[in-house]
């Protein structure tokens, strides 16, 4: 596509843009190097641990790692169809984007490598559930906008990649290793670098919040295209958790199981479904706005993106 303008030289890049905004964060907070984190002790750690412990954490690093894997893969039709529209400021900021779930993906296969399971095949943890969404959901709404950047499409792309994989799954993810590891006083490492992902993944859910509220701010139909998305993916979504507590609880049920980690499978559960609920709210505050443009004023005032 042949360039008719650019915006620095007819003018200049919108600093107040809530996605300009966020990419001066992005620049400041997302400095950690993967490389950098001392892996040390969770190989110390993960040599000491029980078969049955050991086992506890394989599906949660299988869920992570393919996760970070396909949402390093899946982004580009998103910058692509943002850099289509003119948009340079969203553009901007998802080079950041790209570059965080790039150390993301590093960071667990960094992990995996230097506790010794980096050989291990651990695809065999992966439910039906977890299929659907990061083997056809995520790839399949993500590649529809290299030929279709319409609203709908882009709020379906931003739904199952922001919304629902980060934004639950992610989320609810993080939550339980810190649950399951952090209590038992184990495996540092990896739980300093949850803490930077969980941080740049902050980001990455108000680039989702936004890019969706601004294709639906006045328009109902768009809102309830985001809403349908998300009931449409909650049992797979909630399936995904379902059957990581299910494996965990199966597991513990055994008398010959030993182990000393503790895990709340019901909370998780729950955990997760609020998740779900939080991530509509969110979105649905737009309803207090007419227009994207009342939305990018209100977040200009209010300081926020
Ligand atoms: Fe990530
Ligand atoms: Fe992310």
């Amino acid at each position: 596509m042949a360039h008719e303008s650019f915006q620095t030289v007819d003018g200049e890049i919108n600093w107040n843009a809530p996605m300009y905004r966020l990419y001066e964060k992005a620049k400041k907070n997302g400095k950690w190097n993967p490389a950098d984190i001392d892996f040390t002790q969770d190989k110390m750690d993960f040599d000491g641990m029980t078969e049955d412990e050991k086992i506890t954490s394989m599906p949660l690093v299988a869920s992570f790692s393919a996760g970070e894997e396909a949402v390093t893969l899946d982004i580009l039709p998103m910058v692509y169809a943002m850099a289509r529209q003119g948009r340079l400021e969203d553009t901007m900021f998802l080079t950041t984007f790209m570059h965080d779930e790039a150390k993301h993906t590093e960071m667990f296969s960094r992990w995996q490598q230097q506790v010794g399971v980096g050989e291990m095949e651990l695809s065999n943890f992966h439910s039906d559930s977890y299929k659907r969404i990061f083997y056809e959901e995520l790839p399949g709404s993500m590649e529809r906008l290299n030929v279709d950047d319409s609203p709908q499409a882009v709020i379906r792309a931003a739904t199952v990649y922001n919304m629902v994989v980060e934004g639950i799954l992610a989320e609810s993810g993080y939550h339980s290793f810190r649950e399951i590891f952090k209590k038992a006083g184990l495996l540092p490492g990896i739980l300093q670098g949850i803490d930077y992902l969980n941080q740049d993944e902050g980001r990455h859910l108000q680039f989702g919040i936004y890019t969706i509220q601004r294709l639906c701010a006045g328009k109902d139909e768009n809102l309830k295209v985001f809403h349908d998305y998300m009931d449409e993916l909650w049992p797979d979504a909630f399936g995904v958790v379902e059957y990581l507590t299910s494996l965990y609880d199966v597991q513990m049920a055994q008398d010959w199981t030993n182990s000393s980690l503790d895990f709340d499978s019901e909370a998780m559960k729950k955990y997760a479904k609020r998740q779900f609920d939080i991530r509509k709210k969110q979105v649905d505050r737009v309803k207090n706005f007419n227009n994207a443009q009342e939305l990018d004023e209100q977040l200009v005032k209010a300081g926020t993106v």
